[in-house]
């Protein structure tokens, strides 16, 4: 991508900006037991299979993300569903000081446990019992909102937030064509204003997920231009609350891949993009513009375990290390010559017809399919420089699915 400047650069130019670099010193919150025995061991040497992390991978894509921010005057808060663990949510959090998404309370009440005090929500809570949490985060931390879209979910708030005699910020969620959770455009005003309505809930903006738009994009040019007229629709639902005498403080968008574009049009606020720090065999399609294979930071080193046929190899990489809930296969980094072809639990078959020299024993590092629910497998990633292994950071939130 020939992205050469450091986060610490980008922070240093840009007055928004805490001055603190990404990869500055920090102790680890967490650090797990095996740590100290990693740090510094080659990672060759390292036990398969295992997340890692190219850290100036890593640091070039969030400064990437940093610097686009800056330029655009927009806040990025991002999500830590990504990688759930507090370090990283720390790092992302201090180069902008936008605070966190986070998609459960479990791990909202992760990230409060190590420090984080800024977090926005984005599911909708209705269980009385997880309300009560809810409620109790929202009064510790320095800044709360949480999602709603129908007054299914938002009765059931404002009832948590009366018995509690407290103020929860609200934010609605506006579908604009992705059909998962969020309100229509012509319904918003109506559930606005409930929200503006209610005495315990604050009104505090509008979020919308456009990541629909990323499907059917045929070039750079076709997703910019789909991003935008996301936006533009947005735009009005906007304008139609504020009609209506409601205040809109935060308008709230963005996935990896449509964050570049939605977040240049006046109307937003802040993006929440999840997955940039690493990228993934999605982001490689669709962002083949900007992309390569160099700028996917997180893969899984597997080993080969067995040659049984001479054009068949199998890895230790199956579907419990390597998450396969999409339709893609994983990339074998840096080796055309071998193919994934299929998972079981513990295996991963390759397809070595085409190789000349792979043999058990051997290493090959993969890029994932998709990086969030592969981190989610695994207790700890491993952070690499030079080789070596200079980070081991727990997957604390991993499986606080509650
Ligand atoms: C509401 C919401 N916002 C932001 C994101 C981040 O998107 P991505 O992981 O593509 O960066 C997600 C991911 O699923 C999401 O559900």
């Amino acid at each position: 991508m020939g992205r050469e400047t450091g986060i610490r650069l980008a922070a240093a130019s840009h007055s928004q900006l805490n001055t603190t670099a990404l990869n500055d010193f920090v102790m680890p919150l967490r650090t797990p037991a095996d740590a100290p025995t990693q740090l510094y061991r080659p990672i060759d040497e390292v036990e398969t299979p295992v997340v890692v992390v190219d850290l100036d991978a890593m640091d070039r894509n969030m400064t990437d993300y940093v610097s686009f921010a800056r330029e655009h005057d927009v806040a990025l808060r991002s999500h830590v569903k990504t990688h759930k663990i507090p370090d990283l949510a720390h790092m992302q959090h201090r180069s902008t000081g936008d605070g966190v998404v986070c998609q459960t309370l479990g791990e909202v009440e992760v990230m409060a446990q190590n420090g984080i005090d800024d977090v926005y929500l984005s599911y909708s809570v209705v269980q009385r019992s997880k309300l009560e949490r809810l409620v109790w985060l929202s009064e510790k931390l320095e800044s709360f909102a949480t999602t709603v879209d129908c007054r299914g979910n938002i009765d059931p708030l404002q009832s948590a937030a009366a018995r509690h005699d407290t103020t929860v910020t609200a934010i609605l969620e506006i579908d604009l064509g992705y059909g998962r959770t969020g309100v229509a455009p012509e319904s918003a005003v109506e559930l606005a204003e409930y929200v503006a309505d209610a005495s315990n809930l604050e009104f505090g903006g509008v979020m919308a997920f456009e990541a629909h738009v990323k499907a059917d994009a045929e070039s750079r040019a076709d997703l910019e231009r789909r991003c935008l007229e996301a936006m533009d629709g947005l735009a009005d639902v906007v304008e139609a609350i504020k009609d209506a005498g409601v205040a809109v403080p935060d308008v709230k968008v963005g996935s990896t891949a449509t964050s570049k574009f939605s977040g240049t049009h006046p109307v937003v606020t802040e993006i929440n993009p999840g997955m940039y720090p690493f990228n993934d065999t999605g982001e490689l399609g669709i962002r083949s513009y900007e992309l390569d294979e160099s700028d996917c930071a997180a893969t899984v080193i597997s080993t080969v375990i067995s040659k049984p046929a001479s054009d068949r190899v199998v890895v230790d990489a199956g579907s419990k290390s390597i998450s396969m809930d999409t339709s893609r296969i994983p990339i074998p980094k840096h080796r055309d010559d071998l193919e994934y072809v299929r998972a079981s639990e513990e295996h991963g078959l390759i397809d070595a017809s085409a190789a000349d020299d792979v043999e058990v024993g051997d290493r090959v590092e993969f890029i994932v399919p998709h990086v969030c629910t592969t981190i989610n497998l695994h207790d700890t990633v491993i952070g690499v420089r030079d080789g070596e292994v200079r980070e081991v950071w727990e997957v604390q939130a991993r499986g606080k699915v509650r």
